[in-house]
């Protein structure tokens, strides 16, 4: 069937591309959402939102029955890994107990699929690349054990119940809608390409580089960096997987290639034409050398081809979004971490 998806943190950055592939396709969604980081413009023209907290399982039961939700995308969460580290008990509150709530929720109601936000984080430092879905998952920090603590929840839960999900394991997430529908808003942003595009614009005055003295190919730390858009259309894969009766899967979502810092940054420079103030600065704390997605696993499970899967198409489209974000001053850029 094609019921409604409920998409939880609609309003964030990654909800908000997946809002679009859905609604590109002609698909019914509900967003809910809290706003404490998303923003209602990042929602295309007609989109429902259910203004609410994930955790409130009084407002899930009626969103469901209202609506007819027969699939829940959960995106809501608190994603910023420092942040994790000074405040766990949030993060665990956020992500892994209001997890809980929706997926009590799901079962209480006979929703029986559900596709989750996972991340590579709960490999933690892994050894050997590429990270297959076999690599022992070791979390080093709040945010990766709080996001495997729901992967283990669903796992349990479609055990006992009539539940199916697909947790989808996000490598570097990054870029923005080609067509200029949505991006990242946050300014105070971690993620290195967004970084790079607020110095770029001089919105920053320089960008460090957190340590170039790793055992890598030019000493800086290697990531499998993934389109929003790609990663959006993964998701509307799992949707058809699960509605085809596809079974339970954890998957990487990556494209099992990686740059290194210093080839991103070269990347920015090129698109731009401008050179990027940039300094060497020490190592960041729980940094991975690098990370790369192994991607056989995906590949043969799910209907999906990334489209947008060459780092220039990536730059370019972040580049293009922050600009916009600097002329359109009709966007409220929140103050806390996005989403
Ligand atoms: N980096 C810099 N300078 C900056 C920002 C980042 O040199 O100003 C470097 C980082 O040290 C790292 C690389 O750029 O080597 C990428 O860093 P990001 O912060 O963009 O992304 P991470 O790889 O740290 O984090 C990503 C996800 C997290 C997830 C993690 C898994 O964003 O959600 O991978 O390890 F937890």
């Amino acid at each position: 069937d094609s019921a409604t998806v409920l998409v939880t943190g609609g309003a964030g950055y990654i909800g908000s591309h997946a809002v679009l592939a859905l609604r590109d396709r002609g698909r019914a969604v509900v967003v809910l959402d809290d706003l404490s980081t998303g923003r209602r413009s990042a929602l295309p023209e007609g989109t429902v939102l259910v203004e609410g907290d994930v955790g409130d399982k009084a407002l899930l039961a009626d969103t469901f029955a209202r609506h007819g939700i027969g699939t829940v995308m959960h995106f809501a969460g608190s994603i910023v890994v420092p942040d994790s580290v000074e405040r766990p008990l949030a993060y665990y509150r956020n992500n892994t107990v209001k997890s809980q709530a929706l997926i009590e929720a799901c079962v209480e109601a006979g929703i029986g699929r559900f596709i989750f936000s996972s991340t590579a984080a709960v490999y933690g430092m892994p050894e050997r690349l590429p990270i297959d879905e076999r690599t022992p998952t070791k979390p080093i920090n709040p945010y990766g054990s709080s996001k495997l603590m729901t992967e283990w929840m669903l796992r349990d839960s479609a055990a006992a119940h009539p539940l199916r999900y697909v947790a989808l394991r996000y490598f570097n997430v990054a870029g923005a809608d080609p067509q200029g529908r949505s991006g990242q808003v946050s300014k105070v942003a971690t993620h290195l390409i967004k970084i790079a595009a607020q110095t770029v614009t001089g919105q920053r005055a320089e960008l460090q580089i957190f340590g170039d003295d790793y055992d890598t190919p030019d000493g800086t730390c290697v990531r499998d960096y993934i389109h929003v858009s790609d990663l959006a259309d993964a998701h509307v894969a799992a949707l058809r997987h699960l509605e085809a009766g596809g079974a339970s899967e954890v998957l990487n979502c990556g494209y099992g290639r990686g740059y290194s810092v210093r080839e991103v940054l070269a990347m920015v420079e090129r698109v731009t034409g401008k050179p990027l103030p940039m300094r060497i600065g020490p190592r960041r704390a729980g940094d991975p050398p690098a990370l790369v997605a192994g991607v056989e696993r995906i590949g043969r499970t799910l209907d999906w081809t990334p489209r947008h899967a060459d780092l220039e198409t990536i730059v370019a489209s972040a580049l293009a979004w922050e600009e916009r974000l600097l002329k359109d001053h009709s966007v409220r850029q929140p103050s806390s971490p996005s989403r």
